[in-house]
This record gives structure tokens, sequence and C-alpha cells, in this order.
């Protein structure tokens, strides 16, 4: 066990050790207690094959029903926090109308659960969960469900916001933009460039529209939004690949950390949006509302690093527009791998990202909201005792904790490790297929939960606030 006094990387006072997880990845009971579906239940009914081995959102981790097992078990590793979300077809099943005390009464008791633990819940109103009613009529392509947003933001605020004193508006809103409308792998499938720009200017006005009801509330806590900052580094110093970096920039990243912390669009962005004639439909006073609605507070979402170079092709004019008409992606020789998962591990990025929030973003205040080390077939890792030997996810973390700890030393204002995930959870199109928990689920075990090797190491160091 490690010693506070001979921590060689000793962390502030008070900083924030916890993980995140959201409602469709670890609730289940996807049809219980009056819960409407969302684009996933849907997506799942109508197409099994695209979810690794065949394996739905309807039953997940069991949270719904094993909350207070969960909750001891984070007090157990030494949580101080917690990233939740609510799902908002539970909360309102037909995404808008009559809210359903029966979720009121879950989200309320996970809540308490959380307090009397002395856990800080962290609340997140959207993890990629559209109320299938609402994806009817369009979803965030259409302006009304702005409106069915902003009114489901502020039941939760006047139902939750006594206790939950963190609240953020949407999780890698990116994401959504690339799944449903330009990459093909979340429900509704399309590719079309113009609908996506649509949906990212809608959700960027959610965003700024449930802030601003959120501070006329005056309820004395902060409200944010996580973003998946995944820094774009250029080949080579050949102003051709580092105006690449630029716009792969803009389009993953500052399109929405810009409006979110600066309330506005980057020139770049909008220059090419003009260009290319997709600029979204802006009604008056929009622009206004955003301009003053910033958040208080940032979560960073870091993986893995995107490497670009100029293009090497000419697009095809006839194809579907995608961003990537300006930049390549390129594989670095010699770069670190993730093998189980296939992505590149970049630990400096965590550091790049908090620099680039000091000198660009005002220093705003921030933690890092997720970080963490998927691993396929992670079983063969448990040991006779029935513990996963995960010490490649203590490396992980430990070596990108290291960059957090430096950027704190020259004056990043992050204020704590959120890793995902607290358990093995559901993801999407890979359903079980990478794992990431601090606690594993054995799925042929009803869910039986067995805290890692990672869980006991970092309950150490949250204990020791730091190592
Ligand atoms: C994050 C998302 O970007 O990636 C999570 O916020 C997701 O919801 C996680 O589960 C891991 O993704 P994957 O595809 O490796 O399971």
């Amino acid at each position: 066990m490690l010693n506070a006094e001979t921590n060689q990387y000793r962390f502030p006072e008070g900083f924030w050790w916890g993980s995140a997880a959201s409602a469709t990845q670890t609730e289940g009971a996807a049809d219980v207690d009056g819960k409407g579906k969302n684009i996933w239940d849907y997506w799942y009914e109508i197409e099994p094959n695209r979810f690794f081995n065949g394996v739905g959102p309807q039953k997940t981790s069991q949270f719904y029903y094993k909350y207070k097992e969960d909750i001891q078990l984070m007090k157990e590793i030494g949580h101080n926090s917690f990233r939740m979300s609510i799902s908002w077809s539970r909360m309102f099943p037909n995404g808008k109308g009559e809210v359903n005390p029966k979720a009121v009464l879950f989200y309320n008791q996970v809540i308490n659960e959380l307090i009397k633990y002395g856990i800080e819940p962290f609340v997140c109103l959207f993890h990629f969960d559209m109320p299938m009613e609402l994806q009817k009529m369009g979803g965030w392509v259409n302006r009304e469900v702005v409106d069915a947003y902003v009114s489901y933001a502020k039941t939760c605020f006047e139902l939750f916001g006594d206790r939950v004193k963190k609240w953020f508006t949407h999780n890698e809103p990116i994401v959504p933009v690339e799944g449903g409308y330009l990459y093909d792998f979340h429900y509704p499938n399309e590719v079309d460039f113009a609908k996506a720009v649509q949906v990212g200017y809608h959700t960027i006005l959610s965003s700024a529209k449930a802030i601003k009801v959120y501070k006329e509330l005056h309820q004395d806590g902060k409200i944010g939004i996580i973003l998946n900052l995944t820094p774009s580094y250029p080949r080579s110093q050949h102003p051709a690949d580092v105006k690449a970096a630029i716009l792969a920039d803009a389009f993953f990243n500052r399109s929405f950390l810009d409006p979110s912390v600066k309330g506005e669009f980057p020139a770049e962005l909008v220059q090419i949006l003009k260009e290319e004639a997709f600029m979204p439909v802006i009604n008056e006073g929009d622009l206004e509302i955003i301009k003053n609605n910033t958040v208080d507070l940032l979560g960073v979402n870091y993986y893995q690093p995107r490497r670009v170079k100029a293009k090497e092709n000419l697009p095809n004019p006839k194809a579907p527009f995608l961003p990537e008409r300006y930049f390549d992606y390129y594989i670095m020789t010699g770069r670190k791998m993730n093998p189980h998962r296939g992505w590149e591990i970049y630990e400096k990025g965590i550091y790049d990202i908090l620099k680039n929030l000091r000198d660009n973003y005002g220093n705003i205040e921030c933690f890092i909201s997720e970080n963490g080390m998927g691993v396929e077939g992670e079983e063969k890792f448990r040991d006779e005792n029935g513990i996963i030997q995960d010490d490649y996810r203590i490396e992980f973390i430990h070596e990108h904790l290291k960059w957090v700890h430096k950027a704190i030393q020259e004056g990043s204002n992050v204020k704590g490790y959120h890793l995902w995930t607290f358990m093995d959870n559901w993801s999407w199109t890979n359903s079980y297929k990478n794992r990431y928990g601090l606690i594993s689920i054995n799925l042929n075990k009803d869910g039986e939960r067995t805290i890692k090797k990672s869980g006991q190491w970092f309950k150490s160091v949250s204990l020791n606030n730091g190592f």
C-alpha cells in the first residue's frame, strides 16, 4: 500500500477521484417501470446483427437493480465522485409530456445513496440516447427536440438540483453527429453532412439553452459539458500537413469546444461551411444565447490521439461530403499501441489538451472526465482466485496521471480524474467486447461483480491522493 508521505506524485487537496458511466450502458431494465424506447432499443429491435455478438441494450449491467451494491463498491475502491447519466426516455417515455414517477424515484434513490457514501454525483443529461419518439420527429435535426431537451433538463434541475451540484449538458456531442449522420455507427445511420451540421448546431444550442435555464434557477452548482478533445497532430511541419491538422481540429474539437467555452464558432469551420454551402439554419437570437451561456466547468475525455496529414488524392466530388475532404489520417511509425483495442496510446496527449485549455481557453476549470483502456477478451487475464490481473490498465492510468500532474505543476486548472469506467459495461455496437472497468462483470453469472487488480490500485491512489 502506498503512503501519502512518500508520494512522488501528489495531487491537490480535494482532487476528484472516481469514474464515469452512462445510463443506457449500465442500467438495463430497458422496458421496465415505464421507460420509453430510445434509439438503441429500437435499432437493436430492427438490426440486432449490428451489435457485437448480437447483445443489445435491454439488460446491460443491471445497475437499475444492483445500484446499492455498486455504490458500495465505488466507496470500497476509493471514489469521492462518480459521473452517471440520466436516461431521458426513462424520465420522459415519449421524450416530453408527463414525467415518469418511477424514474424520479430511481434517480432520487441513486443520488441519495451516492451522497450517503460521500460520493459526489456528477450528472450528465445526454449520453447518446435519444428517445425514439423524438427521433421519429427527426431527433436533433428538428428544432422542436431542442425545446423538449431544455424542458427535460429543467425538470431534472428542479427535481435533483438540491443535491446534484455538478451538471453536464452532453457527453461527447460530436459522437452522435459522427455516428448518426456521417459514419454509420449510431441510429439513424444516415450519411448526410447537411443534417450532421444541423444536428451539431442544435446540440450546441440545446446546451446553451439548458445552461441559461440552470443559471435562472440559482441553484448554487456548476454546469458544464463533456467533450472528447482528441488532439490532432500533423505528420510534419510542412504547411500542408499543419493545415490539415488545424482543419481536423476545427471539425472535431473546436466545433464544440469554442462555442461551449468562448460562445463562438471557429472561423475556419464557418468558412468551410459557407464555401461548401452547408451553413445550418440559425434563428434570430440563437447566437446571442450561445454567446451568453458558456460552461462553468469542462469535462475532458481522452483516449487516443488523431494523427493527420495533407490529402494524398483528390476526393471524389460525387461522393458524400465528409470532413475527410480536407485531410487524411496517417499511422505514425513506432506508435505505442493498446493491442487489445487497436488504439494508439499517447500519454502526453492528455497534457497537450490541458496546456491548450490553459493557454487558449482562459484556463477554464476542468477535469479528466474519461480516460481508460479497453481490452477485448479480458477474461484470459483472470487468475486462479478470480481476479483480473490488469497490470496493463494500471500502467495506462499511471502514465496518464503523471502527465496530468505535470500539467497541474504548470498551472493547469484540472480538478480531477475519472476513469472510463467503473464496471465493465455495454458499449453501443461494441456491446461487451471491450472491457474498461475497475470492476469486472461476469455475464455468465448474472453480472457478478469482482474488483480487478486496477480497482485495488486505484483505491490506494485515491486514498493517498497520489502515488
Ligand atoms: C467513449 C464513450 O468515448 O468510449 C463511451 O463516451 C464508450 O460511452 C467508450 O463506452 C468506449 O468505447 P468502445 O467502443 O471502446 O467500447
